[in-house]
Parts: structure tokens; sequence; C-alpha cells
């Protein structure tokens, strides 16, 4: 049936979905963390394998099991994610960066746990920016393929939300951008999401409801483009 067609939409695409936060190693105890639950890029990963396709899953720090079907590659770093997901551009179809990637890493790692110096003394850690991994993979593209970034912005508002969409979308060089207001502090950790999925010229859709639904509208996005 027709419904039955749609379903394998990717059968034969090798999809590569970063998901969870990366961790930055401060020394033998210690990261810097954020608070990605990883249920985004998961929901993603399950709906593109349900839908025919071959699923590399890069997984930095996740709360959930991960799906079954799926090829798992486990990364913990900014550094680990860049470097795999180099490798694994070579091959992909499509790449969906819902990872929370850190920003900032400690320009050094102590070999030792860190210690107080004194009672009151408190600590000063000198941070570098990390690979702009999505903006790295978005200019290289060693073949064709659709390339899917995620943005949380805090917006004053719908328009202003996309202001910041369009200029995120375009510095990046991805094809699709899924864009969510974290204004209110929601969505991390939360079953349901609300985004706008926009391309360069154009505004794809508002979607909002359950995680593992939203995944499939973002694959649907990547359908229509991968069409053209
Ligand atoms: N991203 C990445 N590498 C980084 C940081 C972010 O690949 N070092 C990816 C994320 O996985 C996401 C997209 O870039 O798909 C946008 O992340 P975001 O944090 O919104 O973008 P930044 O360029 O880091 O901008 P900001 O200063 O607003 O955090
Ligand atoms: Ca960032």
């Amino acid at each position: 049936t027709a419904a039955a067609a749609a379903d394998q939409d990717l059968a034969g695409k090798h999809v590569v979905v970063s998901a969870g936060g990366t961790r930055e190693r401060l020394d033998p105890v210690r990261y810097l963390g954020n608070a990605s639950s990883g249920l985004m890029g998961l929901s993603i990963a399950r709906a593109a394998a349900l839908r025919g396709a071959d699923v590399t899953l890069v997984a930095a720090h996740i709360e959930h099991p991960v799906p079954s079907g799926c090829t798992v590659r486990r990364v913990e770093s900014t550094a680990d994610l860049a470097e795999t997901m180099t490798e694994l551009s070579e091959s992909a179809d499509v790449i969906v960066m819902a990872v929370a990637a850190a920003d900032f890493t400690p320009r050094t790692r102590a070999e030792s746990k860190i210690k107080k110096a004194s009672e009151s003394s408190g600590l000063q850690l000198d941070l570098v920016q990390t690979t702009d991994v999505l903006k790295t993979i978005s200019h290289a593209r060693p073949r064709p393929q659709v390339i899917v970034g995620f943005a949380a912005e805090t917006a004053t508002d719908a328009d202003h939300l996309l202001e910041l969409g369009r200029a995120k979308l375009a510095r990046k060089g991805c094809d699709l951008l899924v864009l969510n207001d974290v204004s209110g502090g929601k969505v991390f950790g939360e079953d349901d999401n609300r985004i706008v999925v926009i391309s360069p010229d154009d505004v794809l859709g508002h979607h909002s409801g359950p995680k593992s639904v939203v995944a499939h509208r973002i694959l649907d996005a990547v359908h229509s483009v991968a069409a053209r």
C-alpha cells in the first residue's frame, strides 16, 4: 500500500544520529556536562530505523536505553564527537545533530584530582572553544547528504525565534534546522517537544507533541529535502 511504501522511505539510507550531552573531563573524577537527556535523538534514531534506514547512533551521555536495531558508537567529549562524525560522514546519507555538544572544554586536563588549595579558595577554570562539528561536516560534505542541525534558543517571540534560527542555519551551512524555544526552561528531559523546522529559504513546519511523533515529522522534512 502507499502507507507501507511511505513507511519505508529511508530504506537503504545510512542515517547517522548524534544524541545526548557531551562531557568534558576536568580531572580523573570530574567533568563539565549538560542537561540533555538524549530523548529527542533517540526518538529520531528509532523512527529512522522503523522507516527502513541503516542507523548509526552516536551516543554521548544519554539517560535512556538505546533502541535496538541501531549500530551504537559511544563518544564522551566534543572532540570525540568531531572525530566520529567526520569518519561517519564518509558514508552517511543523512546526518542529524541532536547532540548537545559542549562549546567549551578545559584547556588542560589535570592528571590527578584537583584539590582545594585552602579552606576558602575558589577555583578558576580555563576553557577553550571546541570544534563546531556541525559547521565542519556541513562544509566538508564528502558526498551528497542531508544535514540537520538543532537549536534551542531563548527568544522573545516567534519572529525572534525564526530570526535566530535563520542566522544559525546560515552560519552552520546545514540543510535543515530544528528550532525550539526554551524560554520557559522546558524541553530538557520532557516527553513532549514543540519545534519549527526551517530550511535556508523556508519554514517547513511547526510541530508539537511527544518526541516520538515529532521525530517522524523531522524525518518527513529530511525526506522532502532529499527528494528535491
Ligand atoms: N554543535 C556542534 N558542535 C559544537 C556545538 C554545537 O556540532 N561544538 C551542533 C549541535 O549539535 C546543534 C547545532 O550545532 O545541532 C547548534 O547548536 P547550538 O548550541 O545551538 O549552536 P552554537 O553554534 O554552539 O551556538 P550558541 O552560541 O548559541 O550555543
Ligand atoms: Ca552551543
